[in-house]
């Protein structure tokens, strides 16, 4: 079973097969949405809208650990593809681009980003390694799937996860710049070290949308209504690679 987590102008994942849906309720309260089971090319599926239905969830109070509890233990999911849109800070991160990030930034705070939090473990805290915070294996099928489709995917980069719902400063950006960072998103984080706790291999495709603040065309401010027409058009790009990914069983070794 392949987890997807859809995230802005994603609420629900058109072209599943044989759809079922189901309220999940985890030790860590409600999850964004119901959990959408079905099939997908080849692959059993369950896709989770992480703002809700209608999006009315902001970055910062999404309930991620419920979200990841119910993919790997209500869905009993092996993997998760979440997908999350970007700003671009590099200048070969335009928008348009879809990238899969191999390291992170967490810039977030107030978050709860860790399952053991209200449950102290009996052998004291439990920490988990993220050196590698995306998994390799994961990723590396997610290009081969791409490059089958002929779909540019970048791979590699630094995602910088800031706090939100506003967008940043461009002295943010610059800042975020200077530490290494890439690309920009509110959501990253703590979903992929939730992700790893739970022990299931996390990767995410990450559509930019806009330049980050301050960078290119938002030199001086943001344009939304471009966001949303970029995000349209990189939409049905990300659905191709991920039905690419579901088709053919050799990109899901542990199947
Ligand atoms: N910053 C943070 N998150 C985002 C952006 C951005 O510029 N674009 C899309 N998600």
């Amino acid at each position: 079973m392949i987890a997807i987590i859809g995230g802005s102008g994603l609420c629900q994942f058109t072209g599943l097969s044989d759809v079922r849906r189901e309220i999940v309720r985890t030790p860590y309260g409600e999850a964004s949405a119901p959990l959408v089971f079905g099939g997908l090319a080849s692959a059993e599926v369950v896709f989770l809208s992480r703002h809700g239905c209608n999006h009315t969830i902001a970055p910062h109070r999404i309930n991620y650990r419920a979200n990841i509890w119910a993919l790997a233990r209500a869905a009993q999911a092996q993997r998760i593809v979440a997908i999350a849109t970007v700003g671009g800070i590099r200048a070969d991160r335009a928008p348009g681009t879809l990238c899969l990030p191999d390291q992170i930034i967490d810039y977030t705070y107030g978050r709860d980003n860790s399952f053991g939090d209200d449950q102290p473990h009996a052998n004291g805290v439990r920490h988990i390694d993220f050196t590698v915070p995306y998994d390799e294996p994961l990723r590396s099928a997610l290009l081969f799937a791409a490059q089958s489709i002929g779909q540019d995917l970048i791979a590699g980069g630094v995602y910088a996860a800031t706090q939100g719902p506003r967008l940043e400063t461009a002295a943010e950006i610059r800042r975020l710049a200077r530490d290494g960072a890439d690309i920009v998103g509110m959501t990253g984080m703590p979903e992929a070290a939730l992700a790893r706790e739970a022990g299931l291999p996390y990767a995410a495709i990450c559509p930019v949308v806009n330049w980050a603040a301050g960078c290119a065309d938002s030199a001086s401010s943001i344009d939304f209504q471009q966001i949303s027409t970029q995000l349209d058009a990189s939409l049905d790009r990300v659905r191709a690679l991920i039905t690419s990914f579901c088709e053919d069983s050799r990109y899901r070794p542990t199947d």
